[in-house]
């Protein structure tokens, strides 16, 4: 369902990723592991087109994507629920309206919107505490909300990025289970993570990556077997350079603090939007 064909990306003179192939098939639960700095979220942002690779195909369901119209990325984003470390929920908003925000873009009916709203907050054990604000919520059950909202969009595909990130041994555990649960039910999944004892503990496949290259991968099933290999190290990488090309689109908002306000700022809209489509079904 998902092919990286020879993908690079570089930012200036860092090449994040070199020449990354890829072929993730559906109902795969991969690890995508390797050092800070080493590629992981570049390649989940260019599965989102966040970014574009400068070379390389990255082809979803038949399509690469590198070459859809722009106008056409809302709807492939639609399609690919996100989880990140650091939860992203609005402050201001109930456990359940943060779930919410999600389906506001989606046009679908009252009817199944309380139902799928219903199913993720039970899968995720949050029934009863839907009417709470994340302030009153942990952090494990922070990042049960970001699944959820991750989930109610129906994905075909969940990209996970260190989701684990800020949680502690036990509540990560936890987590790696509902997405365990998840993965079980058919759904792909993606998951970046520096979490060793969580890619041990289970038989998923691991990609590992070491500056921007493929420098390893396990795979328990038979099917597919890919070749391990080894590469060296490219001394390009020592003088770290924070500069990046004005002319990739992606680079806008490449400050993280404008990004993140970026992010506000659009999800305000989606709850705005969201506030709509209920009005409307009020009528
Ligand atoms: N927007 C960006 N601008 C400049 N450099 C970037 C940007 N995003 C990532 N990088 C660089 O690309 C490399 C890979 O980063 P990243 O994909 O975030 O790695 P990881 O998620 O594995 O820690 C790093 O050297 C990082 O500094
Ligand atoms: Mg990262």
């Amino acid at each position: 369902m998902l092919k990286f064909k020879g993908v690079s990306k570089t930012f200036g003179s860092i090449t994040a990723l070199e020449d990354i192939d890829l072929d993730i098939s559906k109902g795969e639960f991969v690890f995508i592991t390797g050092p800070s700095g080493s590629g992981k979220t570049t390649l989940l942002r260019l599965i989102l087109r966040e970014l574009l690779p400068d070379k390389g195909e990255i082809v979803i369901a038949g399509e690469d994507i590198t070459k859809m119209p722009r106008k056409l990325v809302p709807e492939l984003r639609q399609q690919i629920g996100t989880v990140f470390q650091d939860f992203k929920v609005l402050d201001e908003r109930t456990l359940e309206e943060n779930i919410e925000i999600a389906l506001a873009v989606l046009g679908i009916s009252q009817k199944e919107w309380e139902k799928r709203i219903e199913n993720v907050l039970e899968l995720t054990g949050l029934t009863e505490r839907r009417k709470l604000f994340p302030s009153q919520l942990s952090g494990g059950e922070l990042q049960r909300v970001s699944l959820a909202r991750a989930l109610v969009i129906n994905p075909k595909l969940i990209l996970a990025d260190e989701p684990t990130g800020n949680l502690d041994w036990e509540t990560a555990q936890e987590l790696m289970e509902l997405f365990k649960q998840i993965h079980k039910e058919g759904k792909t999944i993606i998951m970046a993570t520096h979490h060793r004892g969580l890619v041990d503990n289970e038989d998923f496949r691991e990609i590992v990556l070491n500056r921007g290259k493929v420098t390893g991968e396990s795979k328990d099933d038979e099917d597919e077997k890919k070749d391990k290999h080894v590469t060296g190290e490219k001394d390009e990488h020592e003088e770290k350079d924070e500069k990046v090309e004005s002319s990739d689109e992606s680079e806008k908002d490449r400050k993280e603090v404008a990004d993140l306000k970026h992010k506000k700022e659009q999800t305000k809209d989606k709850i705005k939007l969201k506030d709509k489509i209920k009005m409307k079904f009020k009528k």
